[in-house]
């Protein structure tokens, strides 16, 4: 080790430059595997990965508290709602990238630049086999009266509906939306409670017999021993919703590059390399969600859930200007 500093600091002194060229990564997404990815980076291009790890609205508000004086050079975080919030909060930057470009499709990243969805995380139906013979085939149907009583999701505080709101705005309009988040409000088993877990839970309990989620959650119910989810898990159903028209919600994990980044060129060359097949495949493994990049093969986890019609138009960027809108129309059907 010190002997590999001394050469670094003697090429430092050869080149009159940087010993290492460094990149500072702010990140509420993260996996022990990560270091997978960075120790690859590193060996292709001699930058070194720092991460430093929080909730994504911590990790918000420190960027402002730092504001320029900021060391993070990229923002990563889950979902596209918060992804918006960090950009209206003005700390995130254009980045003209052909290889972002080219690799990841243009309903997935912000239209300048400003984010880059690198996974997908679809939000689907699911439904107790044994007591629901006909399931909701598209998410508008979740709020028809012959569900009444039956539908579990959680509350609209978070993103993930926040983000499928949204969406349904996009799709259907405003008036629509609000008639839809009304009749999906007539139609829950209970009041909201509890994260994407444990509305499975409900399905395996009997307390709902259809559950809004993200397929992520059922997989790790599948994989892995999940209290209260894995002993019943099959007799739970899947559906892909609206495969015959937009096709199925999903939102992204993606990065940004930082108004701020002390050193931005690094920092985009990170993101390039966050679309390569090698990190596309690991960082949608990490968390059995599918790749950004076209073509890049399913993880074995997903792959159990079979192929489904993602929503291939919707741009990501409507699930955050949408997200005011979304909260309004929550407040106004009483969506606690
Ligand atoms: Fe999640």
């Amino acid at each position: 080790m010190k002997l590999k500093t001394l050469l670094h600091s003697v090429a430092a002194i050869a080149v009159a430059g940087p010993a290492l060229a460094d990149v500072n990564i702010y990140s509420a997404r993260h996996y022990d595997s990560d270091t997978v990815l960075f120790d690859q980076f590193e060996e292709e291009t001699g930058i070194a990965v720092n991460r430093i790890e929080g909730d994504s609205d911590e990790l918000i508000a420190r960027m402002q508290a730092e504001g320029d004086n900021s060391p993070a050079d990229i923002f990563l975080t889950v979902d596209a709602g918060r992804l918006w919030r960090a950009d209206e909060a003005g700390l995130l930057s254009a980045v003209d990238s052909d290889v972002l470009k080219n690799r990841i499709p243009e309903f997935l990243r912000h239209p300048d630049g400003h984010w880059f969805g690198l996974s997908q995380r679809a939000r689907i139906i699911f439904y107790a086999k044994d007591r629901v013979d006909n399931p909701p085939q598209t998410y508008e149907a979740l709020a028809d009266d012959a569900y009444e009583g039956q539908i579990c999701i959680r509350s609209s505080s978070n993103v993930y509906n926040q983000s499928l709101l949204a969406s349904i705005i996009e799709a259907d309009g405003e008036e629509a939306a609000q008639d839809w988040a009304a009749g999906v409000r007539e139609n829950m088993a209970r009041d909201p409670q509890g994260g994407d877990t444990d509305q499975l839970r409900g399905i395996v309990s009997g307390e709902c017999d259809i559950a809004v989620t993200n397929t992520y959650y059922f997989l790790r119910g599948l994989v892995d021993d999940v209290d209260g989810l894995t002993s019943g898990i099959d007799n739970i159903g899947w559906v892909w919703p609206n495969q015959d028209d937009r096709g199925a919600h999903t939102n992204i994990a993606g990065a940004a590059v930082t108004a701020s980044a002390p050193n931005r060129d690094e920092a985009v060359q990170f993101l390039e390399f966050l679309t390569s097949d090698f990190a596309q495949e690991h960082f949608a493994n990490q968390n059995n969600e599918y790749p950004a990049v076209p073509g890049v093969a399913l993880g074995e986890g997903v792959a159990q859930l079979g192929y489904f019609i993602p929503d291939n138009t919707t741009p990501r960027s409507a699930y955050g200007s949408n997200a005011p809108k979304a909260q309004e129309i929550f407040n106004a059907v009483d969506w606690p």
